[in-house]
């Protein structure tokens, strides 16, 4: 322990949204690495260690680089894209992977099937996983989904995004010209597929996963929408996550313990590990789940790479259990260093 002390690290995270501008569609949700960036380097100075920022645009030669020199003794890994490019999030873990360097996070597999919101519900369906009926199409192929047979309403979003991007209180349909109209106007926001899912009606409970799924804590919390405006459907929107004022931003995460059963909690973190592992994560990570008309939990988004920022979610949830945003930074590096010890 007393070697890992002082040991430097390297807090990677990426400018490349600084191209976009902050009207950028996603600017919010994508800016905000670098303020997470900065707390993960207090965090880890305050537990003895010498971190060192480092920013990644479009190319990893800067990386390279610095792995190069041998000075760091890890990387906190926070690069969320390349090149305004979320698909090649895994590019990261896979070089250090080939230099040698210990990482924090998850590996390039688990990544790639992640950012594939189809491939997602492929590995979970194997694996038998509950998720919600749905199915896969592009730009207009309103027909595969009458094909699939799937119930209204359906909820309608973008395949290979993250952070509620293409997400708005029209995107739960309630009829086949509504899915139609739903699929035209996201097709002019981001590339496809889109994933049209049933909609589910239940509770929203997110499982925080940390430092790894086997031994680490699962934790549950749950979105309260009460305090939204009237006539708000409760779904996690763009607005609802990013934009203050607006009448869908007034949800919040609340710890489950005292408000879901012990049976609910229970449930939500069985399916929420199975989730986790089916796609191969083996560091910290967020699983959504939902419930059904049924009162059954399913599956909607296996996060392996979340927003670790002291406000979000995940350190909402680790804060519920008295680990606070340091000691979850701390904590998530120390796992990375010991998977690499000899
Ligand atoms: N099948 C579904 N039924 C009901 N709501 C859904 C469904 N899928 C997604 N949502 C809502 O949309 C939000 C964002 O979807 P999610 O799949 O978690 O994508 P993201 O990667 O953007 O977080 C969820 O938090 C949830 O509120
Ligand atoms: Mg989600």
């Amino acid at each position: 322990v007393t070697s890992s002390a002082r040991a430097r690290i390297a807090v990677l995270y990426n400018v490349d949204f600084e191209r976009q501008g902050a009207g950028g569609a996603s600017y919010e949700a994508d800016a905000e690495v670098r303020e997470t960036a900065d707390a993960v380097a207090h965090a880890l100075e305050k537990h003895g260690y010498t971190p060192e920022l480092l920013a990644v645009d479009d190319e990893l030669s800067p990386l390279e680089r610095a792995a190069a020199t041998g000075r760091f003794a890890a990387v906190f890994n926070l690069v969320e894209s390349l090149g305004g490019d979320a698909a090649r999030e895994p590019d990261v873990p896979e070089l250090l992977d080939r230099l040698g360097v210990a990482y924090t996070g998850n590996s390039a597999p688990a990544l790639r099937v992640a950012h594939a919101k189809d491939r997602t519900r492929r590995r979970l369906a194997e694996h038998g996983v509950p998720i919600p009926g749905g199915v896969a199409v592009g730009a207009g192929e309103v027909a595969s989904v009458a094909a699939a047979q799937l119930r209204y309403p359906l909820f309608v979003k973008p395949a290979r995004t993250d952070a509620s991007i293409g997400i708005d209180q029209s995107s739960i349909v309630r009829d086949a010209s509504a899915l139609a109209r739903r699929l035209e106007q996201l097709a002019t926001l981001v590339p496809g597929p889109y994933l049209v899912e049933e909609y589910l009606p239940g509770r929203e409970v997110n499982v925080a996963i940390f430092p790894e799924p086997i031994e680490g804590h699962l934790v549950c919390t749950h979105i309260d929408f009460s305090a939204c405006a009237e006539g708000v459907a409760p779904i996690v929107t763009y607005d609802c996550k990013w934009r203050p004022g607006t009448p869908d931003y007034n949800a919040r995460s609340l710890p489950s313990s005292g408000i879901l059963s012990a049976e609910e909690i229970a449930a939500a973190r069985s399916v929420a590990r199975a989730a986790f592992l089916a796609i191969g994560a083996t560091s910290y990570g967020r699983v959504d789940l939902r419930g059904g008309a049924d009162g059954r939990f399913y599956v909607i988004d296996v996060n392996p790479n979340p927003d670790i920022h002291p406000e979000a979610g995940m350190s909402i949830a680790a804060r519920s259990i008295g680990v606070e945003h340091d000691a979850l930074a701390a904590g998530i590096l120390r796992t990375a260093l010991a998977r690499r010890s000899p």
